[in-house]
Parts: structure tokens; C-alpha cells; sequence
């Protein structure tokens, strides 16, 4: 199955509903701006890992299309408030909020799609047992969203574990992938070793994920991915690839260049792309994506609870997709 594919479908299913519940109020520039990331739309993925999770374990998919959208707009909220931290002007191919509008409203603007994210979950057509499950995952992702991304800022100009990595990006990334999957699951009415399967399974392919982000950031075509690509190198954000390559450069000299561009904000873009090759030669790069591939294959393992079906293909070409993607 081709998962880019299957999500441009999924995605037309999802347009009418994402805009159905933004309406039109006062102040329009707060409307406005709430609305530019839910409908210019980005690929997709949690939504429709939640509607598979629904119909992959034998429930209905359309009785999960609302908690799609609220998984949608909690991402959309982050992006929104991620983009501020990270001083990025570009998403979606778009100047983001806080510069197209201001700070203030960017503020509000994800606060407001939190809050309907809310609005939507609770009128969900589930029994009241399952709705407490995903109130308690979805919750609980947001909680652990905030500590991933203060981690994140935290780990700004250093350089930390790969294990300290690992658990930012647990944090920052995998807990809302795995409350799509939990959370459709749920609404699908899995059982609990069902659920907990669907939780690990998007846990760990939101690990290769955000690995493989990451790659993007560094190698990847901004025409394509929508966003700054070599900031993270200026802003000296730690990834996988550059805790890899500190700790294997062999060459004092080549360490301290490599330190010397890492975390600085005017880096010319000869100095990012003289950083990238310094990785290259490291096998750090390679090493990223060897590790993403590991994540993913464990995702994959997970979903041998799932009976065969179109939505459990869906979410093994998801995973690998998660990896193997240009956007
Ligand atoms: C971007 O997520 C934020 C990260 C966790 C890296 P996506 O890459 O899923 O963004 P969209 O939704 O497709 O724009
Ligand atoms: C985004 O992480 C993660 C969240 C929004 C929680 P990044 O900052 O690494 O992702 P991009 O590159 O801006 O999409
Ligand atoms: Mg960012
Ligand atoms: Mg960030």
C-alpha cells in the first residue's frame, strides 16, 4: 500500500470536517489565524493513524472522525506555539502565525484550538468508559507534549545523552501519535491489550519519526518540507545526529569547527551545509537513519495483534512512511 497515497484520501475525507468547527466569530484575526494550519492542512498523519486505529480493530472509522480532528487541532495548536519558541517563519509553506499576525495572537490562536479540541471530544458517541480513556490519553499526551518541548529548549547549545534525546523526543513527539492510536482504538472499542499494543506501536514509530524529521532538517529541500531547514544547526538544537557526531569525530580540529557552527545563529549557509558534511563523514547521518529504521521496524512488531485488514495495512505503510518521506 502506498501510505502517501492513502493519506491524500484520508485527508480529503478529513477537509470538510477540520473546517466545519472553526465558525466564523469575532475577532476575525484570531479566527483567521487559528484556521491557516488546519486548512492549509500538512500531511495528515495523526488524524488518519487515528481512524485506522478505529477500523483496525473492528469499530467504526467514521465514529472516530471527531477525535481525528481534535488530534489535528492539538497538533496545530502546538505547531502554532512551536514556531514562536523556535523563532521559524515558515510552515506549510506559510509565514507562521506569530510573524504573519503577532505573538499575542499566536498565543491565543493555539489556545483556542486546544480548547475545541476539547469541545469536540466531549460530545464524541462513545460509552462514557471509553470516553474516559481518551480523555485520559489525549490529556495526558498534552501534559507530556509540554515537558518534551521545554526539554527541548533546554537542550538548546549543548550537548546531551542520546538517551536524554530519546526521551525528549518520547515527549515531545511520540505522546501524541500514540493518543491517535489509543484514542481511535478506544473509540473503535478495542480491548485493553488491543489499546496498549496501538499506544506502543505509535510510541515507537514516533521516535523514528522526529529521528528522521530531524534528517529533514538538516538534508532535506525547503520546497518540499514547508519549513527553515538548517535552523536547528544554527539554534545548536541536539539531535541524534550531532550527539553521534561528537562523541565519533575523531579530529580536535574538525570537532571544534563542527562546535563552532553548532549554536551559531548567523551560520552562513556554507557553514551549515560544511556542518552537514561533517556529519556525513561521521557516519552520523547514516547512523539517524539506521536508528530510525530500528524504531519503526519495532512499531511495526507491535501490530501483530491486529487481524489482518485494509486499515492495518494503512498503519504498516505509515510507519514506513514515516521514514522514508520528503515533507
Ligand atoms: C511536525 O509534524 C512537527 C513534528 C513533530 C516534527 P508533521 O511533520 O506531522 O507536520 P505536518 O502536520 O505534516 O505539517
Ligand atoms: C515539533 O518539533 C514538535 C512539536 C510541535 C511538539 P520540532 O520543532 O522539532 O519540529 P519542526 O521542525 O518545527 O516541525
Ligand atoms: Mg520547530
Ligand atoms: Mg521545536
Amino acid at each position: 500500500m502506498d501510505a502517501k497515497e492513502y493519506l491524500i484520501k484520508t485527508s480529503k475525507e478529513l477537509d470538510g470536517p477540520i473546517k466545519q468547527y472553526i465558525e466564523d466569530e469575532e475577532p476575525a484575526n484570531l479566527i483567521e489565524a487559528t484556521r491557516q494550519y488546519p486548512y492549509a492542512g500538512g500531511k495528515r498523519m495523526r488524524p488518519a493513524m487515528a481512524l485506522a486505529a478505529a477500523g483496525a480493530v473492528g469499530g467504526d472509522r467514521s465514529k472516530a472522525i471527531p477525535l481525528a480532528v481534535a488530534i489535528e487541532y492539538i497538533h496545530n495548536f502546538t505547531l502554532v506555539h512551536d514556531d514562536f519558541m523556535d523563532g521559524d517563519e515558515q510552515r506549510r509553506g506559510m509565514t507562521t502565525i506569530h510573524v504573519a499576525y503577532d505573538v499575542p495572537t499566536a498565543i491565543l490562536a493555539g489556545d483556542a484550538l486546544f480548547a475545541k479540541a476539547f469541545q469536540i471530544i466531549a460530545e464524541l458517541d462513545v460509552p462514557d468508559k471509553n470516553m474516559r480513556g481518551v480523555l485520559r490519553y489525549v490529556t495526558k499526551a498534552v501534559w507530556d507534549l509540554a515537558r518534551g518541548q521545554e526539554m527541548d529548549i533546554n537542550n538548546e547549545k549543548k550537548i546531551v545523552s542520546e538517551e536524554t534525546y530519546i526521551e525528549t523526543i518520547r515527549l515531545k513527539t511520540s505522546v501524541l501519535f500514540a493518543a491517535a492510536a489509543a484514542g481511535g482504538a478506544l473509540v473503535g472499542g478495542a480491548d485493553e491489550r488491543t489499546v496498549r499494543a496501538l499506544h506502543e506501536y505509535a510510541m515507537a514509530l514516533g521516535l523514528g519519526f522526529q529521528i528522521f524529521d530531524d534528517y529533514l532538517g538538516i538534508a532535506g529541500d525547503p520546497s518540499k518540507t514547508g519549513k527553515s531547514v538548517g535552523n536547528d544547526i544554527r539554534k545548536g538544537k541536539c539531535t541524534v545526529m550531532v550527539t553521534h557526531a561528537v562523541r565519533s569525530i575523531k579530529d580536535p580540529r574538525v570537532l571544534d569547527e563542527f562546535k563552532s557552527i553548532l549554536g551559531n545563529v548567523d551560520a552562513t549557509e556554507e557553514q551549515v551545509a560544511r556542518a552537514r558534511s561533517i556529519m556525513e563523514d561521521a557516519g552520523s547521518i547514516a547512523y539517524g537513519r539506521q536508528l530510525a529504521k530500528k524504531k519503526v521496524d519495532e512499531a511495526i512488531s507491535k501490530l501483530d495483534v491486529l487481524a489482518p485488514s485494509e486499515d492495518k495495512d494503512f498503519m504498516i505503510a505509515l510507519a514506513k512512511y514515516a521514514i522514508n518521506r520528503e515533507a
